[in-house]
């Protein structure tokens, strides 16, 4: 037996692919475009092992995708594969229309082709699992309940309202054509190879080298974390026992406002790398230009996930953020390669007008 992961070489995807083959011997074909959030560094432990076929390609790419699936025969095909950072979503959203919306669109169509001609039994057995947001549930404010999966779909962003449309796109193709779908939609995680254009890494690589860290507007909106290793236990446990058609909110239980997320960080940095000059990394703390549209507050009810399936999250946020940043401060030689070109570009672009 084999899956199929698309996006396998972004971070949550690659997370989730280094842990598969931790547990288990069962192949991986990972089709990943690389985009510039594409690293195969993050893949490197990988290299050599058969268990695990890297295919460079996009998920709209039919002819492509009908012949990985022709070729290995999945009996799952999970998809992580997009266009992931809501400020690049603002900036240019045209690939994440391309990608979220006519990339899932296309790959749905290749997977509906397969299953079709599937015998009775892998065809029961297949499985098509997409990877999505909290985000597609809108904002709440301070008070309001967290959003469970009967919350209606009320994206503000690009990036959201794109992966909204993708989510639709699965719904729709289960209820039409009766293809196995399952759909996860999961809060903020952090954790390893985590590309540092979003919060937590770019904090880390900001205060290691001395630059501002740049907090949007007062600071308070809210995040539910979820450490990346219990996001893919979670999509895991999905595959294995969701019910068909079904979406499950995966998320932490560890809603906080940003400016805490930042102020941890900095203690921790402060305790395992502390500067010579003795002052703490908060002393680099700069209150930027707010993100426009910025969505104030998301939490999740993960309370489906865990009664259904039983599934929790093994870290709390004091556990895996101390992991998660002793990992960067172990791996100072994948921070400063994926340092390079489009991402240096990227940073300049964002925070033009504001000190760095
Ligand atoms: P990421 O941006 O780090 O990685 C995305 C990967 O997809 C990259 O390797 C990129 O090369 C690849 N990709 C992009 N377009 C492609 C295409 N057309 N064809 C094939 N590959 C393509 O994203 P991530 O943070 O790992 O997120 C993975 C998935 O999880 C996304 O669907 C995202 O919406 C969802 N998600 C992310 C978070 C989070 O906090 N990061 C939370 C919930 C859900
Ligand atoms: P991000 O990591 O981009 O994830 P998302 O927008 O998908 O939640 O941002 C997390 C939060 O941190 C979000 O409220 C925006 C905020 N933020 C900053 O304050 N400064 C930054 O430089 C970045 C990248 C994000």
């Amino acid at each position: 037996m084999t899956i199929l992961v698309t996006g396998g070489a972004g971070f949550i995807g690659a997370n989730f692919v280094l842990d598969w083959l931790a547990g288990s011997d069962e192949p991986v074909v990972n089709l990943d475009k690389l985009t510039y959030a594409g690293n195969p560094e993050t893949l490197a432990s990988l290299q050599g092992d058969k268990r695990h076929i890297f295919v460079q390609g996009d998920i709209g790419d039919a002819a492509l995708v009908t012949r990985l699936l022709a070729e290995h025969q999945p009996r799952a095909v999970l998809n992580f594969a997009a266009e992931s950072h809501v400020d690049r979503s603002i900036h240019g959203p045209g690939d994440f229309i391309e990608t979220n919306i006519m990339g899932t669109f296309r790959l749905l169509e290749s997977v509906r082709g397969f299953w079709m001609g599937l015998a009775d039994a892998p065809k029961a057995d297949f499985r098509f699992l997409h990877v999505s947001t909290d985000e597609v549930y809108g904002s709440l404010s301070k008070d309001d309940p967290a959003f469970a999966e009967t919350n209606r779909y009320e994206p503000n962003s690009p990036y959201s309202a794109s992966k909204a449309a993708s989510d639709h796109l699965v719904r729709a193709w289960h209820h039409t054509y009766g293809l196995p779908v399952l759909t996860t939609n999961c809060s903020n995680n952090y954790g390893p190879f985590h590309f540092p254009e979003k919060l937590i890494p770019l904090m880390i690589v900001n205060a290691l080298a001395g630059k501002p860290l740049p907090v949007y507007g007062d600071g308070m909106q809210i995040r539910d974390w979820l450490y990346v290793k219990d996001h893919c236990s979670a999509i895991r446990t999905v595959l294995k026992g969701g019910r068909l058609g079904e979406t499950y909110n995966v998320g932490g239980w560890n809603e906080k406002p940003n400016i805490e997320i930042v102020q941890t960080v900095c203690k921790l940095l402060d305790e395992l790398r502390p500067k010579a000059d003795g002052s703490s990394y908060a002393s680099q703390i700069t209150y930027v230009t707010d993100r426009p549209g910025h969505d104030r507050r998301y939490a999740i009810d993960a309370r489906k996930l865990e009664k259904e399936l039983g599934w929790k999250p093994a870290e709390t946020f004091d556990t895996g953020i101390r992991k998660t940043v002793a990992w960067y401060l172990a791996n100072p030689e994948w921070v400063a390669h994926v340092q390079s070109g489009a991402y240096r570009d990227w940073v300049q672009k964002q925070y033009a007008g504001d000190a760095q």
